[in-house]
């Protein structure tokens, strides 16, 4: 009782502090430290002229989203452009056209198509911002953020939509390029044309991506079964990434595709419903994939040709961490999925000191965690959620919840408040099946046979 009631009164705490500063919580992981704007004082912009202006301008902000910023129609339409059919595109207007990228559509036959402009490219956000959505009322509409060359950013409980859906290439949500420290957290993505997230070819540095939710359903799906393809892709070249407490629903590839020389700690997600593959892992890459669910994942991970160092764990290898981390690694859960089996010893001495002392929760608490924290809306429930539904409750271990945010940081850590049983298994209102078929061939082969554009996209165009 003792404890629950300090905890209570730290949660009580972090939230006065986190209201001043408008970011609720601090980033675990890899961007630990990152403050966004800091202590600058939260303020809502108007309307998306004056948004784009303090996302762009060189004033450390803490930027409010409290309504639907709309950009569809700010830089007009593009009429009867050039566009391609390409071969994965077997169900016409319920697959994906591409706008065109000459290098990319290469001999495809051509078409027209029409577009909003604004979402082809994401605003570019500046070093030293705090983007955080209000309640449930945060909503980028028709524009994505894109952060090349900058660090220190924050954005935390807004929904980005609706980015040219029926195009590829119509738009990517949140695009790095050259950063660090970037935090982004309780984000909703869905209906973009492109990449939900995307890092590279720069490094990214240090990015903690967490409790947000990456929605595949719509009606114009490369994989032509209302499941979008084109999710997260993190190609930065030296990218340290801490994936965790994720909702990846209704995909049907790169759930992530991984390559080039990044570390990955993908821990405590939930994937559900992915007819085609999560992990595509190529060259030099690092990932320890740990404490996850995949629930009717078709192919949790690819076969690659060149495959990177990869540890998922299993029951049986979960406490192959212990000497080289200190710990035991969790086991990751496979529910009416395929198989997930890699076993890369080096990727537990490659782990970066600090990222290995994380707290990871069993697979067994994934699913119920997830559901009730990922996402928009959901900052104050993942609080008193965690304190309140017997699961895990944060506690502050050094600074105190006071601490201006450019002081010494507060580090916190997981720790569980009594205990939740075990549920023996998922409920079964879930249809049990994957669908029977899966497109013939590769929908995306043709183009030197990869998986998406894996050579010859021009610059900025990923
Ligand atoms: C961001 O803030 C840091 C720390 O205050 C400062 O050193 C840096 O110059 C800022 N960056 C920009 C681009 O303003
Ligand atoms: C899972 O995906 C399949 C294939 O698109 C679909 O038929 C089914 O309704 C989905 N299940 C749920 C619960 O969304």
């Amino acid at each position: 009782m003792c404890l629950l009631k300090s905890l209570v009164a730290a949660v009580a705490l972090l939230g006065a502090h986190a209201q001043a500063a408008g970011v609720s919580g601090t980033a675990i992981g890899f961007a630990s430290g990152t403050t966004g704007g800091g202590s600058a004082v939260a303020a809502a912009p108007s309307d998306t002229t004056e948004l784009t202006k303090w996302l762009t301008d060189s004033t450390p902000r803490t930027i409010l989203i409290d309504k639907e910023f709309n950009y569809l129609g700010t830089e007009g339409k593009c009429t009867d452009c050039k566009c391609c059919i390409p071969e994965s595109n077997t169900c016409g207007s319920a697959g994906q056209n591409a706008i065109d990228n000459s290098d990319w559509c290469g001999s495809y036959p051509t078409t027209t198509c029409t577009y909003d402009k604004a979402g082809i490219e994401g605003i570019n956000v500046a070093s030293n911002k705090s983007i955080v959505g209000v309640g449930s009322n945060g909503v980028i509409r028709g524009k994505g953020l894109r952060l090349t060359g900058v660090s220190n950013v924050i954005i935390q409980n807004i929904h980005i939509t609706e980015l040219n859906p029926q195009f590829i290439w119509g738009g990517d949500a949140i695009t790095l390029d050259g950063t660090n420290n970037i935090w982004i957290d309780h984000v909703k993505v869905n209906l973009v044309g492109r990449q939900m997230f995307v890092s590279g070819y720069e490094a990214s540095g240090a990015v903690t991506i967490s409790n947000s939710e990456f929605d595949g359903q719509t009606s114009w799906s490369s994989s032509c079964d209302g499941h979008h393809y084109w999710t997260v892709l993190g190609y930065g070249k030296d990218d340290q990434v801490t994936f965790t407490g994720n909702y990846i629903h209704h995909t049907s590839g790169r759930s992530p595709k991984l390559e080039f020389n990044s570390f990955w700690h993908a821990y405590n997600n939930y994937w559900f419903n992915n007819t085609g593959h999560a992990f595509d892992i190529g060259e030099s890459t690092n990932a320890l994939i740990e404490g996850n669910v995949f629930h009717q994942v078709k192919t949790p991970m690819l076969e690659d040709s060149s495959p990177g160092a990869t540890f998922a764990v299993s029951s049986s290898s979960a406490a192959t961490c212990k000497s080289k981390l200190g710990r035991d690694c969790a086991p990751n859960s496979l529910v009416q999925s395929g198989t997930l089996s890699a076993s890369d010893e080096s990727v537990l001495s490659a782990m970066p000191k600090g990222e290995s002392s994380v707290n990871v929760l069993a697979a067994s608490r994934v699913r119920s965690s997830v559901l009730s924290n990922a996402g928009v809306g959901k900052l104050s429930s993942s609080n008193s959620k965690r304190q309140f539904r017997g699961q895990i409750a944060p506690v502050l271990s050094s600074a105190g919840p006071g601490a201006s945010p450019a002081g010494p940081k507060p580090t916190w850590s997981w720790r569980t408040v009594g205990v939740k049983p075990t549920p023996s298994s998922f409920p079964t209102a879930f249809p049990t099946a994957f669908p029977t078929e899966s497109p013939q061939g590769s929908p995306f082969g043709g183009k030197g046979g990869g998986a998406g554009p894996s050579g010859g996209f021009p610059f900025g165009w990923f």
